[in-house]
Protein backbone atom coordinates (compact mmCIF):
# COMPACT_ATOMS: atom_id res chain seq x y z
CA UNK A 1 0.00 0.00 0.00
CA UNK A 2 1.52 3.33 -1.23
CA UNK A 3 1.44 6.15 1.80
CA UNK A 4 -0.87 8.17 2.62
CA UNK A 5 -0.81 12.02 2.31
CA UNK A 6 -2.23 15.19 4.25
CA UNK A 7 -2.81 17.97 2.37
CA UNK A 8 -4.78 21.05 3.46
CA UNK A 9 -6.16 23.99 2.11
CA UNK A 10 -6.02 27.35 3.90
CA UNK A 11 -6.36 31.15 3.42
CA UNK A 12 -9.43 33.82 4.49
CA UNK A 13 -12.64 33.59 3.35
CA UNK A 14 -13.76 34.28 -0.20
CA UNK A 15 -10.69 32.67 -1.73
CA UNK A 16 -12.29 29.66 -3.17
CA UNK A 17 -11.08 26.74 -0.98
CA UNK A 18 -14.25 24.99 -1.29
CA UNK A 19 -14.09 24.53 -5.08
CA UNK A 20 -10.65 23.92 -5.26
CA UNK A 21 -11.05 21.05 -2.81
CA UNK A 22 -13.66 19.64 -5.28
CA UNK A 23 -11.74 20.08 -8.11
CA UNK A 24 -8.50 18.36 -6.28
CA UNK A 25 -10.31 15.64 -5.09
CA UNK A 26 -12.15 14.92 -8.29
CA UNK A 27 -8.98 14.72 -10.08
CA UNK A 28 -6.80 12.90 -7.36
CA UNK A 29 -9.89 9.98 -7.57
CA UNK A 30 -9.54 10.08 -11.72
CA UNK A 31 -6.22 9.16 -11.26
CA UNK A 32 -7.15 6.37 -9.37
CA UNK A 33 -6.00 8.13 -5.80
CA UNK A 34 -8.24 6.74 -2.63
CA UNK A 35 -9.07 10.74 -0.94
CA UNK A 36 -10.55 11.61 2.20
CA UNK A 37 -12.40 15.05 2.25
CA UNK A 38 -12.67 16.94 5.00
CA UNK A 39 -12.41 20.06 7.16
CA UNK A 40 -11.65 21.56 10.14
CA UNK A 41 -13.12 22.93 12.58
CA UNK A 42 -15.88 19.76 12.44
CA UNK A 43 -14.63 16.25 10.00
CA UNK A 44 -16.77 14.37 12.67
CA UNK A 45 -19.98 14.20 14.09
CA UNK A 46 -18.48 15.39 17.66
CA UNK A 47 -16.40 17.41 15.81
CA UNK A 48 -18.83 19.52 13.69
CA UNK A 49 -20.50 20.24 16.43
CA UNK A 50 -17.58 21.87 18.14
CA UNK A 51 -17.66 23.75 14.81
CA UNK A 52 -21.20 24.85 15.71
CA UNK A 53 -19.89 26.02 19.07
CA UNK A 54 -17.61 27.69 17.85
CA UNK A 55 -18.92 29.40 14.72
CA UNK A 56 -22.31 30.51 16.20
CA UNK A 57 -23.06 34.03 17.71
CA UNK A 58 -24.32 33.45 20.50
CA UNK A 59 -25.64 35.79 23.61
CA UNK A 60 -22.69 34.63 25.49
CA UNK A 61 -18.84 36.09 24.86
CA UNK A 62 -16.20 33.63 23.49
CA UNK A 63 -13.15 34.18 24.93
CA UNK A 64 -9.87 34.15 22.55
CA UNK A 65 -8.54 31.56 25.04
CA UNK A 66 -12.01 29.31 24.90
CA UNK A 67 -11.84 29.46 20.84
CA UNK A 68 -8.72 28.37 20.96
CA UNK A 69 -9.15 25.20 22.91
CA UNK A 70 -12.01 24.57 21.06
CA UNK A 71 -10.40 24.53 17.85
CA UNK A 72 -7.49 22.09 19.21
CA UNK A 73 -10.37 19.92 21.22
CA UNK A 74 -12.07 19.52 17.69
CA UNK A 75 -8.85 19.02 16.10
CA UNK A 76 -7.97 16.11 18.64
CA UNK A 77 -11.52 14.34 17.47
CA UNK A 78 -10.64 15.12 14.08
CA UNK A 79 -7.00 13.68 14.03
CA UNK A 80 -8.01 10.66 16.08
CA UNK A 81 -11.48 9.68 14.41
CA UNK A 82 -10.75 10.33 11.05
CA UNK A 83 -7.72 12.01 9.64
CA UNK A 84 -5.23 9.29 10.96
CA UNK A 85 -7.38 6.27 10.49
CA UNK A 86 -7.60 7.78 6.74
CA UNK A 87 -3.89 8.16 6.53
CA UNK A 88 -2.78 4.73 8.03
CA UNK A 89 -5.00 3.21 5.17
CA UNK A 90 -3.01 4.86 2.82
CA UNK A 91 -5.80 7.11 1.54
CA UNK A 92 -5.07 11.07 1.21
CA UNK A 93 -6.37 13.65 2.99
CA UNK A 94 -7.97 16.66 1.89
CA UNK A 95 -8.50 18.83 4.45
CA UNK A 96 -9.90 22.23 4.35
CA UNK A 97 -8.08 24.35 7.10
CA UNK A 98 -5.84 22.84 9.54
CA UNK A 99 -3.39 24.23 12.54
CA UNK A 100 -1.96 26.66 9.93
CA UNK A 101 -5.56 28.62 10.17
CA UNK A 102 -4.85 28.34 13.91
CA UNK A 103 -1.93 30.97 14.08
CA UNK A 104 -3.34 32.97 11.74
CA UNK A 105 -6.83 33.44 13.15
CA UNK A 106 -6.31 33.07 16.65
CA UNK A 107 -2.81 34.32 16.82
CA UNK A 108 -2.76 36.66 14.10
CA UNK A 109 -6.73 37.65 14.33
CA UNK A 110 -7.12 37.38 17.74
CA UNK A 111 -3.64 38.41 18.67
CA UNK A 112 -3.10 34.86 21.36
CA UNK A 113 0.62 34.27 21.60
CA UNK A 114 1.90 31.81 18.52
CA UNK A 115 4.50 30.26 21.22
CA UNK A 116 1.15 28.75 23.31
CA UNK A 117 -0.50 27.37 19.77
CA UNK A 118 3.02 25.53 19.32
CA UNK A 119 2.69 24.07 22.37
CA UNK A 120 -0.94 22.85 21.74
CA UNK A 121 -0.03 21.98 18.57
CA UNK A 122 2.61 19.47 19.67
CA UNK A 123 0.26 18.36 22.52
CA UNK A 124 -2.27 17.27 20.03
CA UNK A 125 -0.83 16.37 17.27
CA UNK A 126 2.52 15.28 17.96
CA UNK A 127 4.72 14.89 15.47
CA UNK A 128 1.57 14.75 12.82
CA UNK A 129 2.08 18.22 10.48
CA UNK A 130 0.42 18.56 6.51
CA UNK A 131 2.58 16.80 3.96
CA UNK A 132 1.99 19.70 1.90
CA UNK A 133 -0.36 23.02 2.54
CA UNK A 134 -1.68 25.05 -0.90
CA UNK A 135 -2.34 28.75 0.68
CA UNK A 136 -4.55 30.32 -1.88
CA UNK A 137 -3.90 34.20 -1.78
CA UNK A 138 -6.03 37.36 -2.45
CA UNK A 139 -5.72 40.95 -1.35
CA UNK A 140 -8.43 40.89 1.76
CA UNK A 141 -10.57 43.72 0.47
CA UNK A 142 -11.31 41.23 -3.20
CA UNK A 143 -11.60 38.40 -0.86
CA UNK A 144 -14.57 39.55 1.49
CA UNK A 145 -15.84 40.64 -1.58
CA UNK A 146 -15.98 37.62 -3.21
CA UNK A 147 -16.79 36.22 0.35
CA UNK A 148 -20.09 38.58 0.46
CA UNK A 149 -21.12 37.87 -3.01
CA UNK A 150 -21.57 34.07 -1.71
CA UNK A 151 -23.64 35.35 0.87
CA UNK A 152 -21.47 35.03 3.84
CA UNK A 153 -21.10 37.11 6.63
CA UNK A 154 -22.99 36.05 9.30
CA UNK A 155 -20.77 34.13 11.80
CA UNK A 156 -18.52 34.63 14.16
CA UNK A 157 -15.44 35.03 11.76
CA UNK A 158 -17.20 36.28 8.64
CA UNK A 159 -18.75 39.46 10.54
CA UNK A 160 -15.13 40.68 11.63
CA UNK A 161 -13.64 43.55 10.11
CA UNK A 162 -11.42 44.53 7.38
CA UNK A 163 -8.10 44.70 9.63
CA UNK A 164 -8.72 41.43 11.07
CA UNK A 165 -8.27 39.78 8.01
CA UNK A 166 -5.47 41.73 7.12
CA UNK A 167 -3.53 40.32 10.52
CA UNK A 168 -5.21 36.71 9.37
CA UNK A 169 -3.31 37.17 5.76
CA UNK A 170 -0.17 38.50 7.06
CA UNK A 171 0.45 35.60 9.58
CA UNK A 172 -0.75 33.14 6.43
CA UNK A 173 2.31 34.93 4.25
CA UNK A 174 5.12 34.93 6.98
CA UNK A 175 3.92 31.32 7.48
CA UNK A 176 5.02 30.16 4.33
CA UNK A 177 7.94 32.53 3.66
CA UNK A 178 9.02 30.62 6.33
CA UNK A 179 8.60 27.37 5.38
CA UNK A 180 8.67 27.52 1.46
CA UNK A 181 9.21 23.45 1.20
CA UNK A 182 5.48 22.60 2.97
CA UNK A 183 3.45 25.93 2.17
CA UNK A 184 3.13 26.94 -1.80
CA UNK A 185 1.27 30.01 -2.15
CA UNK A 186 -1.05 30.06 -5.28
CA UNK A 187 -2.38 33.47 -6.96
CA UNK A 188 -6.23 33.00 -6.06
CA UNK A 189 -7.14 35.76 -8.64
CA UNK A 190 -7.36 33.36 -11.38
CA UNK A 191 -10.27 31.93 -12.66
CA UNK A 192 -11.42 28.58 -10.94
CA UNK A 193 -9.93 26.61 -13.81
CA UNK A 194 -6.62 28.68 -13.41
CA UNK A 195 -6.45 28.25 -9.94
CA UNK A 196 -7.32 24.60 -10.30
CA UNK A 197 -4.30 24.24 -12.62
CA UNK A 198 -2.02 26.06 -10.03
CA UNK A 199 -3.05 23.96 -7.16
CA UNK A 200 -2.17 20.60 -9.81
CA UNK A 201 1.71 21.75 -10.54
CA UNK A 202 1.69 22.26 -6.87
CA UNK A 203 0.82 18.48 -6.60
CA UNK A 204 2.65 17.62 -9.83
CA UNK A 205 6.28 19.01 -8.39
CA UNK A 206 5.69 16.72 -5.70
CA UNK A 207 6.61 13.60 -7.58
CA UNK A 208 4.74 11.69 -5.26
CA UNK A 209 3.23 8.00 -7.35
CA UNK A 210 -0.41 8.24 -6.78
P1 LIG B 1 -14.62 27.77 6.93
O1 LIG B 1 -15.85 28.58 6.94
O2 LIG B 1 -13.60 28.22 5.96
O3 LIG B 1 -14.89 26.31 6.89
O4 LIG B 1 -13.90 27.99 8.36
C1 LIG B 1 -14.58 28.27 9.50
C2 LIG B 1 -13.96 29.41 10.23
O5 LIG B 1 -13.12 28.91 11.29
C3 LIG B 1 -13.08 30.34 9.41
O6 LIG B 1 -13.57 31.65 9.59
C4 LIG B 1 -11.71 30.24 10.04
C5 LIG B 1 -11.96 29.69 11.41
N1 LIG B 1 -10.89 28.87 11.97
C6 LIG B 1 -10.13 29.38 13.00
O7 LIG B 1 -10.35 30.50 13.43
N2 LIG B 1 -9.13 28.62 13.53
C7 LIG B 1 -8.87 27.34 13.10
O8 LIG B 1 -7.97 26.67 13.61
C8 LIG B 1 -9.68 26.83 12.01
C9 LIG B 1 -9.42 25.45 11.51
C10 LIG B 1 -10.68 27.63 11.48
Amino acid sequence: MSAGRFITIEGIEGVGKSTQVAVLARTLESRGVEVCVTREPGGTPLAERIRSLVLERGDEDLSPIAELLLMFAARAVHLGGSIEPALRAGRWVLCDRFTDATYAYQGGGRGLDPATIASLETWVQGTRRPDLTLLLDLPVARALERARRRGAGSDRFESQRLEFFERVRRVYLERAAREPGRIVVIDAAGTPDEVAAAVARAIGERGWTT
